[in-house]
């Protein structure tokens, strides 16, 4: 049954809130204020186990982090996390989702890793009206065909660190490419981003090799890339299946023979596990080690005292969509009615984030520096700006 959420709450969630001795006011504490306003239901909907277990697990922290460093609260009211695993399975998106929204009754919906899984959980949210925040997949439609007041992106599209890794690539002179990834949706987007980059400046694209997602077996793409013998490849792969593929290309004996670059999700994360054969591996993104600015020195520290872990990419995309939805709702003071000015209030923060600042396009997507990094050791190094403020086309965005 379709659920037109409008920040509400049901007689069922009000009677449960005052069985319990809470939650009496409903969900709107500035405008009925007696007793304690209900708590904020936020659904958390990420990959706890599989291929990109260690992205979702990431994201999860960081995102509870920045929530922490601000008091626990969301616009003053207290917070209820709804966790789900998503398994990075597409087949089971839409019932997920649906969980979350229809069951569980979020009233906000975050996530996920997985390009398809976002499919699905677009969908959900514009069919009940649920305000959904996407903490890392670059699915293009999410902020492009299928854009919508009620949805918002903290992390990129699949176009952004494509197009500028093949901008890169043709101007260090790269003519002959391959490009390598799983398909589905992130592969294709973020291998035809590159093609465009790269073509623009003069290259071209010999061959396009995919496996289906999750598979790791690459031997057969490896003889494929040696046979073609071009000037450099472009890999689309993250997580496990990334760590997996860098080591399996030098172990193939290709890299010394045909540079390997890729969106920087190929080294990101993943570097203790590659070691030497990431090593002066050149990749695009909007995250990178050494920023050196202070934003990132506070959030590295506390992201390691948190949690034991250093931060990388999907740790800074969490904890930013956590910063985009503390905009959100300390603009409405907690009321979730308030649904057009909680959507402004979004669409006009400037987010503080270790990777730089930025600030949403209209098609509510992230305009940002892309840089260029270079691993050395368990760092994928700062280089340069690969592309200054970039902004995804969006194409076919009505609000854009
Ligand atoms: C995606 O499916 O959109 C994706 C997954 C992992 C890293 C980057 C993108």
């Amino acid at each position: 049954m379709a659920n037109h959420d409008t920040g509400r709450p049901s007689r069922r969630r009000i009677l449960k809130g005052l069985a319990a001795g809470t939650a009496i006011a409903g969900f709107v504490p500035t405008r009925f204020a007696i007793g304690q306003p209900a708590k904020v239901r936020v659904g958390l909907m990420l990959p706890y186990t599989g291929t990109y277990a260690a992205l979702g697990k990431n994201i999860d922290d960081a995102f509870r982090l920045a929530i922490t460093e601000k008091g626990g609260k969301l616009g003053g009211r207290d917070i209820e996390y709804v966790v789900l695993d998503d398994e990075a399975e597409p087949a089971k998106g839409a019932d997920n989702a649906n969980k979350l929204v229809t069951r569980d009754k979020v009233d906000f919906l975050v996530g996920t890793v997985h390009s398809g899984v976002q499919m699905a959980m677009v969908k959900v949210a514009t069919d009940n009206n649920t305000m959904l925040l996407i903490p890392n997949a670059g699915a293009q439609a999410a902020t492009g065909p299928l854009c919508a007041p009620n949805i918002f992106r903290a992390s990129f599209s699949n176009w952004q660190p494509g197009f500028a890794m093949g901008k890169v690539a043709a101007e260090q002179g790269k003519k002959r490419g391959v490009v390598i990834s799983w398909d589905y949706a992130a592969g294709t987007e973020s291998t035809d981003a590159f093609k465009e980059g790269f073509t623009k400046g003069g290259g071209k694209i010999e061959k396009e090799l995919f496996l289906p997602f999750p598979e790791v077996e690459f031997q057969k793409l490896l003889t494929q890339i040696a046979e073609i013998k071009p000037d450099l490849g472009y890999a689309f792969y993250a997580g496990d299946g990334a760590a997996k593929f860098v080591k399996d290309y030098a172990a193939a004996g290709l890299k010394d023979k045909i540079e390997l670059v890729g969106p920087g999700f190929l080294t990101d994360g993943t570097l203790q596990a590659q070691g030497d054969s990431a090593q002066g591996m050149q990749t695009t993104l909007h995250y990178a080690d050494g920023l050196d600015n202070a934003k990132d020195k506070a959030f590295r520290a506390a992201f390691r005292q948190a949690t034991g872990r250093e931060a990388d990419v999907y740790a800074v995309q969490g904890y930013d969509t956590a910063q985009l939805l503390l905009a959100g709702m300390s603009g409405v003071k907690g009321d979730t009615c308030a649904r057009k000015e909680l959507i402004g209030a979004m669409e006009k923060a400037e987010i503080d984030s270790p990777r730089g600042k930025f600030t949403l396009s209209k098609a509510h997507n992230p305009v940002q520096d892309i840089y260029l990094r270079k691993v050395s050791g368990t760092q994928n190094r700062y280089v340069s700006v690969a592309v200054k403020a970039l902004a995804d086309p969006a194409t076919g965005c009505k609000m854009a």
